[in-house]
């Protein structure tokens, strides 16, 4: 069983995703910290983000020590993984990870979460089930701006939300995997939903599909 959401950043899909792995007892991937992995390994190195060949080969030899640093959640390495996600062959070299981890989700599990962009529409087309996660600009950006600060990042909270509304217009008119709902998707918007709200709701459309 295969549970697949996407939904552009700041969403509520990570949360969303961590609780239902949790309660339904399924393993957990965050996708996008495969990009951001490859986006700092890229910023570490000195390499621009844009720097194609460089990113295949971070993309090819991505190691569990960059996929746990703390930096992965700088808003730096969401921007350069945004540009890297963009490159045909960095998306191509992470694939089979991602499909071969929800064929034969670790320790186990009966079934896997992965929260991204492109599941289920590239990654996990035939997922059980689709959630595509929505909220505000606004709203997204209120909160990666409280995430941010949490973690002692001060970015002012206009260029909070112009960094977000880029890295939308960059996912979803990118050729390769562009951000946009599968045609049987359920659509959840999170602007006025507390995350027991939100979670409550991805439980019922589950519920609904097993
Ligand atoms: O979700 P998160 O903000 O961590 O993702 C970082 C970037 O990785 C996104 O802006 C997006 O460009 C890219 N991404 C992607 N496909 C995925 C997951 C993330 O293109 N499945």
């Amino acid at each position: 069983m295969i549970v697949a959401i996407d939904g552009p950043t700041a969403a509520g899909k990570g949360t969303l995703a961590r609780l239902l792995a949790r309660d339904l007892g399924f393993a957990y991937l965050d996708t996008g910290s495969l990009y951001r992995a490859v986006g700092l390994a890229l910023l570490r190195t000195g390499h621009s983000p844009d720097d194609e060949a460089a990113a295949v080969a971070a993309a090819r030899s991505l190691g569990s020590d960059l996929l746990t640093d703390p930096g992965l959640r700088d808003e730096a390495t969401g921007n350069a993984a945004s540009r890297v996600a963009a490159m045909p062959a960095v998306r191509a070299a992470l694939l089979d990870y991602q499909r071969e981890f929800a064929r034969r989700p670790p320790g186990g599990a009966r079934g896997a979460v992965l929260d991204g962009r492109d599941i289920g529409t590239v990654v996990c087309p035939d997922a059980t089930v689709k959630l595509f996660v929505t909220a505000a600009p606004e709203v997204r950006a209120r909160r990666r701006h409280l995430e941010l600060s949490g973690r002692g990042e001060d970015v002012p909270f206009a260029q909070v939300l112009a960094d977000l509304n880029e890295r939308d217009r960059r996912d979803q008119a990118r050729a390769a995997a562009p951000l946009r709902p599968a045609p049987d998707a359920h659509l959840l918007d999170t602007s006025d939903l507390a995350i027991d709200a939100a979670l409550a709701r991805a439980k019922a459309i589950i519920a609904g599909r097993m």
